[in-house]
């Protein structure tokens, strides 16, 4: 149901990669809701992906830009302002890679020049993002920007990698980024952890088929699909939520508020007699992790 929430709007989305991204279904509400907006992604992305087709669909255009790369983005910021006809009030970061993650190096193991690239691929681009932003002037007071996070920025998650490191640091630059663009401009800066979701990057994720099924087990509310966070990441991009700012807003069915469920209790219960097959640790070996 559409509520006309983002009448007048105008904004960025990044990380529409096909249309399980969760930023495709972002897009697709946002312009439900009344917005207009550019969508955005690295010309590699643009060529593999069909984020042209979902373009098509919003009446907008694609404008490439590697998030990592500040001429890449003074250029799409430029654009956006042009095409949109004035400053922009959202801009959604839904960007993440880890080549760590892709290569299959272990978090004992890993090789540096690729975590240097997974943290400034996803998430010291949310503070390029962010200061490219301010500096040109570029988002309207009370503006909303939106970055997606996992709650492996908290909690330790088998199979996560690197990427537990680059959600916690895209999370801190949330608030720090935040406070100063509140104080200064009136702009607010969240991030929404949400629940494992089937998607590109989501199934690079280690043994992320278990992950799915014990947070659905453990979540009371079920994990939350991709339309459903798109639904929240309009309220946040919406004038409804105008005081909400430098929060990681949990956005996983109950699941970052659990211990154990009697779901994953019982499942767990049907498993007991098996012996766990981790076997003697020895120096290279990770069947412990
Ligand atoms: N899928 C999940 O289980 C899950 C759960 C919690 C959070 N998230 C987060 O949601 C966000 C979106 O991921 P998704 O699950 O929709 O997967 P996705 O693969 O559809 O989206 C990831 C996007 O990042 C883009 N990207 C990669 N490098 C880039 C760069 N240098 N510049 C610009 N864009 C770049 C890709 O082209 C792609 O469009 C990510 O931050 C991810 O970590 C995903």
């Amino acid at each position: 149901m559409a509520y006309k929430l983002l009448e007048g709007k105008k904004g960025i989305i990044f990380g529409a990669l096909n249309s399980d991204s969760i930023a495709w279904k972002v897009a697709e509400r946002a312009y439900e809701e009344g917005a207009t907006f550019v969508l955005t992604n690295t010309a590699v992305a643009m060529r593999m992906g069909e984020t042209s087709t979902l373009a098509e669909k919003c009446k907008t255009e694609v404008i490439p830009a590697d998030a990592t790369s500040i001429d890449d983005l003074n250029n799409l910021l430029t654009r956006a302002m042009e095409i949109l006809g004035g400053k922009i009030d959202f801009i959604l970061h839904s960007i993440g890679m880890s080549p760590n993650v892709r290569k299959g190096r272990h978090y004992s193991d890993l090789d540096y020049s690729n975590l240097d690239k997974t943290l400034d691929v996803s998430a010291i681009s949310f503070h390029k993002v962010l200061q490219t932003a301010r500096k040109m002037d570029a988002i309207n007071e009370w503006g909303s920007v939106v970055a997606l996070s996992y709650v492996a920025a908290q909690r330790t998650f088998y199979g996560y990698n690197d990427m537990a490191d680059a959600k916690a640091l895209l999370e801190s630059i949330a608030r720090s980024f935040g406070y100063i663009y509140g104080r200064e401009r009136r702009v607010r800066v969240n991030t929404i952890s949400q629940s494992p979701t089937v998607t590109t990057a989501g199934s690079g994720v280690k043994g992320f088929a278990h992950l799915l099924d014990f947070s659905e087990r453990m979540s009371p509310l079920g994990n939350a699909t991709a339309e459903e966070c798109a639904d929240y990441c309009i309220t946040l991009f919406s004038d409804l939520t105008r005081k909400v700012t430098m929060q990681n807003l949990f956005h996983d069915g109950g699941f970052s508020s659990m211990g154990m469920s009697l779901r994953a209790f019982q499942q767990y219960e049907k498993g007991l007699d098996d012996e766990c097959d981790c076997g003697k640790a020895s120096p290279g070996d990770h069947r412990y992790d």
